[in-house]
């Protein structure tokens, strides 16, 4: 076990009083990290008293310890899972060869980027959700989104943490720029478009954390498998957070679809105006929620046919999630079958698709709360059901970037697509429903009308605890 030493300024296991020069640079971002939280965190709960977990040490017995925090005072830290003994690179062509405990020079630029990638997503999420707090349908939810959000910013550290050890100097001038971007900003936006969509609703917020946490998932998994074995071992211990916030966008998915259908039930009804009526959301809805965040999240796994990522798998440094289920580990003869717009297809080496590789995976992992989902419908008797849109749907990235394709990813006429798209992802009209359900309710117990109770509460408390203390 590695315990997490808390006394120092910066919780960590990675011996960081061993390497002063490390230390200093690190204390030297802390301030700016926590400037950051103050100006673009959630905003105006600095006082609230938050039950969240905080990791004492990255075992299953201590990596989720539970106290009432305020949230400037989270302890941030720098946990990385302990290392495997001998560990070999298990894909790619140096396949079998140990691990990498420093970046190999010819990797460094192309390793940067990706760190820098993942890493700018993190804070990019807490600034999306900075003010949703204003709007929380319960206390256990607002809890919910506070241990998202001190979760997102410790992934922060888990990427400032891989610049600033192994990147020298470009390592720190990337952790900087890593604040000094900002979600939506005109002029210094976050690098990926999803992580620059607005988000002033909850139902938007467990979309979110349904489809592109879950991109986060994927891509954290992908990153554990690499060679460079520090970077393995960071996105190890940051997919156990991981879970929750998925947990948070199912449930939170699953509550709202359970509240509509009592509202369909008492009101024997399935016609949007009057659920809406009522003070629910209608099921159509919900799709047009799901399907703006799910065909948003696609892009983020890159271009179906990509050389970059066949050199980063070939290379080691990025691997499919979970590579141990694949036979072949170094793919110098598979081919994958792809089809392109146009009724074209092409046999394209497996090596350049692995991007689809993974969009298809994830797809399918999409899937399992959209069946769960449906078959509450089917109990209440009701004839619809909640689909995903097509990997081609409403692509801004790679072959189908463009191309005019209806949710279920058939190609039709442009005229036809731009008619039909406001039916598919939420118009101004559903938009501005949602906001009108969107008030604050803090009384310990209490849910928004539009929202039904969680089945259980946080760490086996009742769901009636106040989770959160506001002053
Ligand atoms: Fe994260
Ligand atoms: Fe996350």
């Amino acid at each position: 076990m590695s315990a997490i030493d808390y006394a120092e300024k910066i919780p960590n296991n990675v011996n960081l009083q061993n390497d002063r020069t490390l230390q200093r640079a690190l204390e030297h971002w802390q301030p700016h990290f926590l400037q950051w939280w103050h100006e673009m965190g959630p905003s105006d709960f600095e006082s609230a008293d938050v039950y969240l977990r905080t990791a004492v040490s990255v075992d299953a017995q201590g990596w989720a310890h539970y106290g009432a925090v305020h949230m400037p005072d989270y302890r941030w830290g720098i946990f990385l899972a302990d290392p495997v003994a001998e560990r070999k690179i298990g894909f790619g062509d140096a396949m079998g060869q140990p691990v990498w405990q420093q970046v190999p020079g010819e990797y460094r630029s192309t390793l940067r980027r990706l760190i820098v990638t993942q890493g700018d997503t993190e804070p990019a999420s807490v600034e999306q959700q900075r003010m949703l707090g204003h709007t929380c349908p319960s206390l256990y939810d607002l809890r919910n989104l506070f241990q998202v959000n001190v979760e997102e910013g410790r992934h922060l550290w888990a990427m400032v943490y891989l610049l600033h050890a192994y990147f020298g100097r470009d390592g720190r001038e990337e952790a900087e720029e890593l604040l000094a971007r900002h979600s939506g900003d005109a002029d210094k936006p976050r690098i990926l478009t999803t992580f620059n969509e607005p988000m002033t609703d909850w139902l938007s917020f467990f979309c979110f954390t349904y489809f592109t946490d879950r991109d986060g998932k994927y891509q954290l998994k992908s990153f554990a498998e690499s060679a460079f074995d520090p970077l393995s071992r960071t996105c190890r211990f940051m997919l156990t957070e991981e879970a929750h916030h998925m947990f948070v966008g199912e449930t939170g998915i699953s509550r709202v679809i359970k509240r509509t259908l009592e509202v369909m039930k008492e009101l024997g009804t399935d016609d949007p105006k009057r659920i809406r009526a009522h003070g629910a959301i209608d099921l159509p809805t919900v799709q047009r929620y799901l399907t703006f965040w799910c065909s948003s999240s696609l892009d983020l796994f890159g271009s179906e046919i990509s050389s970059n990522s066949a050199a980063n798998f070939a290379s080691g440094m990025k691997g499919r999630p979970d590579e141990t289920q694949y036979e072949d580990h170094v793919l110098r003869s598979a081919v994958f079958h792809i089809e392109l717009p146009g009724g074209k297809s092409e046999d394209v080496p497996l090596l350049n698709a692995l991007n689809e590789v993974m969009r298809e995976s994830y797809l399918k992992d999409c899937d399992i709360g959209v069946k769960r989902w449906n078959r509450m419908i089917e109990r209440a008797g009701h004839a619809f059901r909640i689909t995903l849109p097509s990997s081609r749907f409403r692509r801004s990235i790679g072959p189908w970037a463009g191309v005019p394709v209806d949710p279920q990813g058939n190609l039709i006429p442009r005229e036809t697509y731009e008619r039909l798209l406001p039916q598919w992802i939420p118009s101004a009209e559903d938009k501005a429903f949602v906001q009108s359900l969107m008030k604050k309710v803090v009384a310990p117990g209490k849910m928004a009308a539009w929202i039904a109770p969680p089945d259980r509460g946080i760490n086996n408390l009742p769901v009636e605890y106040e989770y959160v203390k506001l002053h």
